[in-house]
């Protein structure tokens, strides 16, 4: 029973709840019309501390899509965190209006302090380079799309491994799935994270390796994540201007890749992926940022209790 529930971390839901999510998301994309009042006199609050696009934008349509309404901010300077009021004390202000909270910090661990101070539902919409759960949602929503399954994958992962959140949630994520492998693409300073290696996936004893060199791996992936070099995470930006062009993909290596490949990236993207690659029906990043979509108006759905 998902009803009441936060989302702080990806393993906060067992698999059967996530096939709960799946399901109702396969009904809403069928027949969206089902569902234009499900949420009818619901307020979604969504807070927001750092920029966004899709996760900010999809949450609001998905409430709105769904019958419900929205408060919020995308600029807390907007509101009285700029006077130095807390975690705590904004979620519990906030629970006084709103039926349900979505927050963005960039601080690690801050949705996770909201969730213990709410009476509401408080999803996770990233927190610094932590944790997406609800990016994770969506990629496990678009990879069933596309491949009927989550099992038996060879996924790769490109790019800023480690200040990327979406990919620490989706690696979490899919090693819950039998026969899942990966291939983490990144040059040595921005490999994925140790504790990820050691406490998901060699505690679990799945099959990955590091490479830096994407061209090496593109004919034996049936999966490619790219991910953006996430400038706001550096302290120093030669760094950042000496890493942020690591992998460009482009038709060349795209002409390597077998022809059930997809490619993913949560986006915004900056050069990772050249525009001509989006006429290539193998792209998936525009779909998947659809997906989202419906991924969230699934979660609202089962956090606050209704359906059809
Ligand atoms: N994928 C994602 O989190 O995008 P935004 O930063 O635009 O929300």
């Amino acid at each position: 029973m998902l009803k009441g529930k936060h989302l702080i971390d990806p393993m906060d839901f067992s698999l059967i709840e996530l096939e709960e999510i799946f399901e109702l998301s396969d009904r809403i994309v069928s027949n969206p019309e089902n569902f234009l009042d499900v949420c009818k006199g619901k307020l979604l609050a969504t807070l927001f501390y750092e920029p966004s696009t899709r996760t900010r934008f999809s949450f609001e349509a998905a409430m709105l899509r769904l019958g419900g309404q929205i408060i919020g901010f995308s600029e807390p300077n907007s509101s009285s965190a700029s006077k130095g009021e807390s975690i705590s004390d904004t979620i519990r202000t906030v629970a006084c209006y709103a039926d349900i909270a979505v927050m963005r910090h960039p601080k690690e661990g801050a949705p996770r302090v909201a969730a213990m101070n709410s009476d509401i539902p408080v999803i996770n919409a990233g927190d610094g380079g932590h944790q997406h759960p609800t990016q994770t949602l969506t990629d496990l929503i678009t990879i069933r799309a596309a491949k009927g399954k989550l099992t038996g994958l060879k996924i790769g992962l490109c790019g800023d491994l480690m200040f990327g959140r979406t990919v620490h949630s989706l690696i979490k994520a899919l090693s819950r799935y039998e026969g899942n492998e990966f291939i983490l693409i990144s040059p040595k300073e921005l490999q994925v994270p140790s504790y990820i290696k050691s406490e998901v996936l060699e505690k679990n004893n799945i099959k990955y390796k590091e490479v830096e060199r994407l061209e090496e791996v593109m004919e034996e992936i049936d999966i490619l994540y790219m991910t953006r070099v996430q400038k706001e995470r550096f302290f120093n930006e030669e760094d950042y201007i000496r890493l942020k062009d690591s992998y460009i993909l482009d038709k060349t290596k795209m002409d390597m890749a077998s022809q059930d490949l997809i490619v993913m990236h949560p986006l915004p993207r900056v050069n990772e992926i050249a525009v001509e690659v989006d006429k290539d029906p193998r792209a998936w990043y525009f779909k998947q940022a659809k997906y989202g979509m419906f991924a969230r108006m699934a979660l609202i759905c089962k956090l606050l209790g209704v359906d059809e």
